[in-house]
């Protein structure tokens, strides 16, 4: 982890309208710049809420969200990868990797600039114009993820991105993911229900459980990226993680 955070998540508190107890009270997290983060948990426990909040999607009751890093014109701070890639079908591949740019001070020669390099990035430059309803379920995550990138965020929040795509897929996305992760330098936030891609893919893993949520177990992964895929050390950080986990559900 880089030793200043970049998003900080502090002392949050949520409660969905008409619900009768909150999501979480006073939950704290703090990224580091180019940090990997990953978060698991239980069904229900509010992963999802916190990354809502944390893109800012959904405002807490009470609590701060900091980005520690200037607000830039031709950037955003923060974006969002959804777990069924929400592609608009009436727009191309091109067409809805631009959606987060409007708004942005960019020319029209630096949008069209800007998707070139994130289509190149997730190796779908050939696909520009093609139509959702064309493309692979792996290939729509991964525009998915070229779209969130194009705006250069900060940080990027992932909430189980992979998980509608077939083993060998996935496989592919998450080795594709770490190196767009390391090309790009943005903090990640992913969430996911797999403690393996949890392991495979993070700096850190942290457990979320209990009700209201807290962080309940915090695991950080030192296993050297080029060697994870086969590495025992990695089974036995996963397998303290699914301990911390089975303790909660
Ligand atoms: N729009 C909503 N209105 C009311 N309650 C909601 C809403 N969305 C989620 N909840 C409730 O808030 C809690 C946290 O939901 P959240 O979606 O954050 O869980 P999660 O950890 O992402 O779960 P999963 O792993 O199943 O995706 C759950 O109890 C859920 O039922
Ligand atoms: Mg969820």
């Amino acid at each position: 982890m880089t030793d200043k955070p970049v998003v900080s998540l502090r002392n949050l508190s949520f409660t969905y309208p008409g619900a009768t107890s909150p999501v979480f009270r006073d939950f704290s997290l703090s990224v580091g710049g180019s940090e990997f983060v990953a978060i698991v948990g239980g069904s229900g426990v509010g992963k999802s809420t916190i990354l809502r909040i944390a893109s800012g999607l959904i405002k807490a009751e009470s609590g701060t969200v900091e980005i520690a890093i200037a607000k830039e014109p031709t950037r955003r701070r923060r974006a969002l990868v959804f777990q069924d890639g929400r592609l608009m079908p009436w727009r191309t591949v091109a067409q809805n990797t631009a959606l987060g740019l409007e708004g942005l001070a960019l020319s029209e020669a630096e949008k069209t600039r800007r998707i070139a390099d994130v289509l190149a990035l997730v190796n779908l430059s050939d696909m520009a114009d093609r139509w959702p309803h064309q493309l692979s379920g792996g290939q729509v995550q991964r525009i998915g993820i070229a779209r969130a990138l194009a705006v250069k965020p900060d940080v990027l929040l992932m909430d189980e991105p992979f998980s509608a795509v077939d083993a060998m897929t996935r496989r592919h996305l998450q080795t594709e993911l770490v190196r767009i992760w390391q090309q790009s330098g943005t903090a990640i936030i992913f969430v996911t229900h797999d403690i393996d891609e949890a392991a495979f893919l993070a700096d850190r893993i942290i457990v979320m459980g209990d009700s209201p949520a807290r962080i309940v177990n915090e695991t950080t992964v030192p296993v050297d990226r080029d060697l994870r895929r086969d590495s025992q050390d990695l089974s036995r950080y996963a397998d303290s993680v699914a301990g911390a986990l089975d303790f909660q559900i």
